[in-house]
């Protein structure tokens, strides 16, 4: 189906017949992209940090987990409220509604809040202040798919510092496989039928109070000191389950 058609024929279904039909879609129009595969169903509302404020000093300070938290991403979720009221989408998952509104410029507020929501979700999930290292199952992924862990970061951190702009940079499962992926803006790769199984942030509100414009140092922190590579497992052996 064409995707102007798709998307008018989704709108008039609602979200529920929307995705089933997208599903369809996808799959009859050939090897395109998988259906999209979900390991989550977030309601809209904004889910309390991992962490106490401060928990993840040095590297990112409380004021800037505060700022981020409290303002940035509760204010997506704000934005997203008042443009999904009284309408099908306001009682979808979070998931649901980010899918029901990629790539439909008629709902791009939307979907940059929606994004941006479940973005900021994963990337808190994404970090901690403990050390962990990946499962039997991801280290036996990573050592296919990147040789080393350490292949693995220095792509991952490749990606992060070199996005131009605000955007993302993603560890994800796609077509059974591991890659690295950075995203624009509120992109992210639940559209495409990947699953994310950890995210950084490279916006500046993420680092500009701490680092100011070095990035790469920002990243290198996260990178080496940060990421939470037990939540990745779960999301791991979720998405392969
Ligand atoms: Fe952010």
């Amino acid at each position: 189906m064409h995707s102007d058609s798709r998307r008018g024929f989704m709108q008039s279904v609602g979200v529920a017949g929307g995705l089933a039909l997208m599903a369809s879609a996808n799959a009859a129009s050939a090897a395109e992209k998988p259906a999209p595969r979900l390991i989550d169903k977030s309601p809209q509302t904004l889910p309390p940090l991992p962490f106490a404020q401060d928990a993840l000093a040095p590297v990112i300070s409380a004021r800037t987990v505060d700022f981020h938290y409290n303002k940035h991403h509760a204010g997506y979720y704000t934005n997203l409220a008042k443009l999904v009221a009284n309408t099908p989408l306001a009682t979808a998952s979070l998931e649901e509604v980010v899918l029901a509104s990629a790539g439909n410029p008629e709902r791009r507020a939307i979907f940059n809040n929606a994004a941006q929501a479940w973005n900021h979700n994963l990337y808190w999930q994404s970090l901690s202040p403990k050390a962990s290292t990946p499962s039997g199952g991801l280290a036996a992924a990573i050592a296919r798919d990147f040789q080393t862990q350490t292949a693995l970061e220095a792509e991952l951190s490749k990606a992060a510092v070199g996005q131009f702009g605000s955007g993302w940079a993603w560890l994800v499962l796609d077509g059974g496989r591991l890659k690295v992926v950075a995203t624009s803006n509120a992109e992210n790769p639940l559209a495409s039928g990947a699953v994310p199984l950890l995210v950084i942030d490279v916006w500046e509100h993420a680092y500009y109070l701490d680092e100011q414009n070095r990035r790469a140092d920002y990243v290198e922190g996260v990178v080496h000191k940060l990421l939470n590579w037990d939540n990745a497992s779960r999301r791991f052996a979720a998405a392969t389950a």
